[in-house]
């Protein structure tokens, strides 16, 4: 694996939260619930980030991610370049270190990356020979380090700690790289209890999330929860056709007003988005008052200035190895 840090220990590149200390998660944090601002209030802005050039290179459909980084860049100051690969010269055969190669030689500061191949943000950032810092926006469903935290944010916004929570992931676990991501935030602040829910073939292979209890029953599994988080099924990241579909997965793992009367009162609702209302999802919860998952936007523009920030801040030739 990649190592993410520099010579001196700090963070040149985010590409997994795995490994990060309990204090950097509190930093970066505590540096996002800074720009947290709501709706009704104007948007943070800041200089901190002038001349820094940020190049966003998505490789897969993105709208929260894709809008916030670029929201977040500008908003602290940056230039921003937005490369979509389905229309770049990738199509014609160039790879992706030559069109990395390509981005670097415009002397570009940051990266941000999404794609779909285990690997690519690591292999990227251990070819580039500057001061480029690596963000994964999200790699195929190893790592979503961004939502992790924005996740963790929202949270800890409504809960103060994690400790004593129990949280309910539901859903194709064994595709989300929210849900690993996720798991190494929370386990890393130290929550409570963390719960698998989902049918056999969508939980994550044995090996994985070390400690966690498992449920194929949808009802046992968020009893009590203090937090449940659905997750929709990644159908283009497999080809199993034993997965029930539409209305009977709907039956069995739909968070309704009914199923989620099971959990514990005013437990919160996340979902990372895109949300398949009616298949994972009831709207009646989505839009309902224990929803969060409008907020966990909002939060991801926040976390992406923080990260974005602590990550770039340092003058170009101090951002060298
Ligand atoms: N949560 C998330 O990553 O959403 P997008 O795919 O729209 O970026």
């Amino acid at each position: 694996m990649t190592d993410q840090r520099r010579a001196d220990g700090s963070l040149r590149h985010l590409l997994t939260l795995d490994g990060l200390t309990r204090d950097e998660i509190e930093a970066l944090l505590d540096r996002a619930q800074h720009y947290v601002r709501r709706l009704d209030e104007a948007p943070p802005r800041s200089r901190a980030l002038a001349g820094v050039t940020v190049a966003n290179l998505f490789g897969e459909p993105s709208t929260r991610t894709r809008m916030s980084f670029e929201l977040a860049a500008l908003r602290l100051g940056a230039d921003v370049v937005n490369l979509e690969v389905q229309l770049s010269s990738r199509v014609k055969g160039e790879s992706m270190l030559d069109t990395v190669f390509t981005l670097e030689a415009m002397h570009l500061d940051v990266l941000v990356v999404r794609e779909s191949e285990v690997g690519v943000p690591a292999h990227v950032a251990a070819h580039l020979n500057s001061a480029v810092s690596v963000l994964s926006a999200g790699e195929a469903h190893v790592s979503h380090p961004t939502q992790g935290l924005l996740d963790a944010l929202t949270i800890l916004q409504h809960r103060g700690q994690c400790e004593t929570l129990r949280v309910a992931i539901v859903g194709d676990i064994r595709h989300s790289r929210v849900a690993r991501s996720a798991w190494h935030a929370l386990r890393t602040l130290g929550v409570g209890e963390l719960r698998l829910v989902g049918p056999p073939a969508l939980l994550p292979a044995d090996s994985e999330f070390a400690g966690c209890p498992r449920f194929t029953d949808m009802d046992e599994g968020i009893r009590g929860a203090d937090v449940v988080m659905m997750l929709r099924i990644q159908r283009e990241r497999f080809t199993d056709t034993t997965i029930p579909a539409g209305d009977e997965y709907f039956a069995r793992f739909g968070l309704t007003p009914g199923r989620l009367a099971l959990a514990a009162p005013k437990a919160l609702v996340m979902h990372p988005q895109p949300m398949n209302r009616g298949v994972e999802i009831d709207s009646a919860v989505a839009d309902g008052p224990q929803s969060v998952i409008r907020q966990q936007v909002s939060n991801g523009v926040a976390v992406r200035m923080a990260v974005l920030e602590t990550l770039a801040l340092r003058p170009r030739e101090q951002r060298r190895n």
